[in-house]
């Protein structure tokens, strides 16, 4: 296992390049299942994430490629549409062959699905979506087996805009004649990139990034090729990093309209951050950011996947402040990491309350899920001193090429192995 080392407390300085966004990628790359024909995807982000999907499409039987940022897929043979336990407990996206390899090949059975441990993350949001398309459900040996006699269109009120459930769900209406219509989507960007996805299939998709989605499928769909949008989570962690350390750095690459609400936040905080077409520019010369309270939401909220890298932000904050978790019930698993930095939280159920400090102090932590990992490297670049993070790999399954960019901005980071010898 690799760990980094990081030497905090410089300002930073320089620029780096957004890669495409992993949360994105994923749903186009099961996307894939719903065709035989040839589909090309490029900006496709080099994480274990997309390793993972890529081992699970090649067992299902697609042929792939993936290199070079591209990810090509085709098919030879028939595809075998099981997914096993070994394959799935990585990646809780792998949940997403389920709908598009059911449509297709009229059943389907897959291991329930593994992914950061952020609480209990049910899938019943899937499953009952399914229910109301016409696949029956049921259990085997911990195996979820699904079988579709008579697929149907369906009108579906999701019971909360969970956005692998709209994601899963638009791809399945897409191989059903006739009009489905989804209500109380998630209306996250991803969403948008995969509604384009379908259209260039063949489907008809409206209403992508709004709470009601129609969609009126095809009986056969047609291969693509798409570009992935880039990754808003990574922007904003960057975002955060420089909030955090103080300095001047630019994000290229970087799509500042999904991030409103969190550039709202940091200005507040009292950091600059000026927004060009496809570039974003942060300079934070404040000494100690204002308190600024949070609440996560379903998009255009305050995102939840940055809510750990905004917590180590603020601990420094001049004064105190609160955040809400309305997302995920055990998402303040850095808290403790944090507090051995030197900051003070105390946290009750869903909140947080960070009672801020005048720096934090480098100190040997541990990643315990991919944000939570990148809270640290956030904290360790503003921290005093050195900081050792370990358990990287939650980090490598969502930043590409990280400490390569960290360098780009001016982070002394190392990445070395977890041999024992690192204090
Ligand atoms: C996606 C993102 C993840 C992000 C999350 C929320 C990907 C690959 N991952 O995850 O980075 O943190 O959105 O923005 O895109 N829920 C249920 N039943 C279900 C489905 C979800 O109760 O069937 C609950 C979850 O436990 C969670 C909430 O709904 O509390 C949101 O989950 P969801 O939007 O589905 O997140 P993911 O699609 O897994």
């Amino acid at each position: 296992m690799d760990l980094f080392v990081i030497n905090g407390g410089k300002k930073l300085s320089g620029e780096t390049t957004i890669s495409g966004s992993k949360n994105a990628a994923l749903p186009v790359l099961f996307a894939t299942l719903l065709t035989k024909e040839r589909c090309e995807i490029k900006n496709v982000p080099e994480l274990r994430d997309v390793q993972s999907t890529y081992e699970l499409l090649n067992y299902l039987g697609k042929n792939c490629f993936y290199g070079y940022g591209t990810f090509v897929t085709g098919e030879h043979s028939a595809l075998n549409p099981v997914a096993p336990y070994e394959l799935v407990r990585k990646m809780r996206a792998s949940i997403l062959a389920a709908g598009p390899l059911t449509a297709r090949f009229g059943h389907a059975r897959f291991s329930l699905p593994g992914g950061c441990t952020i609480g209990v993350r049910p899938i019943d949001i899937h499953l009952d979506g399914f229910r109301q398309l016409g696949i029956e459900i049921s259990h085997e040996k911990g195996d979820v087996v699904m079988t579709a006699r008579k697929l149907h269109p369906a009108h579906i009120k999701l019971r909360f805009p969970s956005v692998g459930a709209t994601e899963n769900l638009m791809m399945t209406a897409s191989l059903i004649e006739g009009e489905t219509i989804l209500e109380n989507c998630a209306r996250e960007p991803e969403i948008e990139d995969i509604a384009a996805v379908l259209v260039r299939m063949g489907a008809s998709v409206e209403g992508a990034g709004t709470s009601i989605i129609r969609i009126c499928g095809a009986t056969e769909l047609k291969g693509f090729t798409h570009t992935v949008m880039p990754d808003r989570i990574e922007t904003g962690t960057f975002i955060l990093l420089c909030a955090a350390a103080g300095g001047k750095i630019k994000l290229s690459g970087a799509d500042p309209r999904p991030l409103s609400a969190l550039i709202r936040a940091v200005r507040k905080a009292g950091v600059k951050v000026y927004c060009g077409r496809d570039s974003i520019t942060v300079d934070a010369e404040v000494s100690r950011p204002k308190p600024v309270n949070i609440v996560t939401k379903p998009h255009p909220g305050f995102p939840t996947d940055l809510q750990a890298p905004w917590m180590a932000f603020m601990s420094q904050c001049a004064g105190e402040c609160e955040v809400h978790e309305k997302i995920f019930e055990n998402r303040f698993m850095h808290v403790p990491e944090l507090m051995r930095m030197e900051a003070n939280i105390t946290v009750s159920d869903r909140k947080a309350i960070i009672h801020g400090v005048p720096g934090l102090v480098g100190a040997p932590v541990m990643a315990s899920d991919l944000r939570a990992g990148a809270a640290l490297v956030v904290a360790a670049a503003a921290a005093r001193g050195t900081s050792v993070i370990r358990r990287i790999y939650h980090i490598d399954r969502g930043y590409e090429k990280l400490e390569m960019k960290l360098r780009d901005l001016g982070v002394d980071v190392r990445r070395r192995k977890d041999d024992g010898t690192v204090k």
